[in-house]
């Protein structure tokens, strides 16, 4: 018993987590990021509600913020080149829509053509958590476009070259000296739709 073991037990809703890509706009532009932090959270069938969690250093975390929309994406297995595309590096850097096909959706918010699948969601409430916040949606439209098998963070883990496992776990570190700092400063202010 201890603060180890309860870590290692919420380490399994890291490593079975699907790996998504979250996408939203912010006036004319589009941006999108890698997440691990979405879970279900309504048991009414009829309105699907999740919960997702989104670092406030990510450019992603500024677009949300202003659409209160955001589309996630659930990814196939073998999309892991999109994992270090929107995962590795930031949008404040590079146009990460160069070579990438999309829509916008009813949201506003851009859907990829390719993808295992995609819910396009609304902010319906937020709570502060320091160095991150989690956003609670409301799933307002989707759609089932390659289907198959998606992917979880251990496929990441599994089927990665070791220089991206390397690379992710270096960018980590640096994320985490980030959040050290604020992690710990939640502003208990209730959001404001
Ligand atoms: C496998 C993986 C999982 C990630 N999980 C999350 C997550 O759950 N929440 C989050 O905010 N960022 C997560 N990230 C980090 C963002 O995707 C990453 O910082 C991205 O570069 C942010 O891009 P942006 O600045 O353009 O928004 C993850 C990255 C990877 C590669």
């Amino acid at each position: 018993m201890g603060k180890e073991e309860g870590a290692s037990v919420a380490g399994a809703f890291w490593t079975l987590s699907p790996v998504v890509v979250i996408a939203s706009s912010m006036e004319d532009k589009v941006n999108a990021q890698i997440a691990v932090t979405a879970v279900t959270s309504s048991i009414v069938h009829t309105i699907p509600r999740l919960l997702v969690g989104i670092w406030k250093g990510n450019y992603t975390h500024e677009f949300i913020t202003y659409s209160k929309a955001f589309t996630i994406h659930l990814l196939r297995k073998d999309q892991i080149g999109l994992v270090k595309d929107f995962g590795f590096y930031t949008g404040r850097e590079r146009d990460k829509f160069e070579n990438i096909s999309y829509t916008l959706g009813v949201t506003g918010s851009p859907v990829l053509d390719d993808a295992h699948s995609y819910a396009e969601c609304e902010i319906i409430n937020a709570m502060d958590g320091g160095d991150m916040t989690a956003f609670l949606v409301s799933v307002v439209d989707g759609g089932l476009l390659s289907g198959g098998a998606w992917m979880t963070l251990n496929d990441f883990y599994s089927n990665a070259p070791p220089e991206w496992v390397a690379e992710y776990g270096e960018k980590l570190s640096s994320s985490v000296s980030y959040s050290m700092d604020i992690i710990h400063n939640i502003d208990y202010t209730p959001w404001k739709p």
